[in-house]
């Protein structure tokens, strides 16, 4: 088995902040994308139409924020403190969300940092 170069990035990724420009190029260049915060630190997780496509699917707005990394193509590294949430966290693969909302999660994007930027990086 030729194993190759395993390249992975981890960036901030989430509603708030999907940086598609640098996703499509690691893609191109065969670099696995990876994605941290995705929940936005919490802050997703109050955040009344993410709310709300919870309700439709019947999960937590963090499974949805992790669902829609996964359908983006982006492996997702939730992190939390507590062992109920972290199990809740991985019951992400019994669902999808439709075409329609993961655009309209995709639409979210503001270019919120909570980590640091790398674009301010020389
Ligand atoms: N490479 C880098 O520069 C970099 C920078 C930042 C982060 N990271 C990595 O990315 C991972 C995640 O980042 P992060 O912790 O900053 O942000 P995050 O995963 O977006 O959010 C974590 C926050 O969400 C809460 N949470 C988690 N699951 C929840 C749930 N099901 N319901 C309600 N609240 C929930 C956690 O609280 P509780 O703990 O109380 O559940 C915690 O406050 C970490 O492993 C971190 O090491 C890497």
């Amino acid at each position: 088995m030729n194993w190759g170069l395993l390249l992975d990035f981890e960036v901030e990724y989430h509603p708030f902040q999907r940086p598609q420009e640098l996703v499509d190029y690691c893609r191109s260049h065969g670099i696995v994308f990876e994605g941290y915060c995705p929940l936005a630190k919490g802050h997703a997780l109050s955040h009344p139409d993410i709310i709300k496509m919870a309700e439709k699917y019947n999960c937590s707005p963090s499974q949805i924020c992790i669902r829609w990394s996964i359908q983006n193509g982006v492996v997702t590294i939730p992190k939390s403190t507590k062992k109920e949430r972290i199990w809740e966290n991985c019951q992400v693969f019994h669902f999808s969300l439709t075409e329609d909302d993961v655009t309209v999660l995709n639409g979210m994007h503001d270019d919120l940092h909570l980590s640091w930027d790398p674009t301010n990086i020389d």
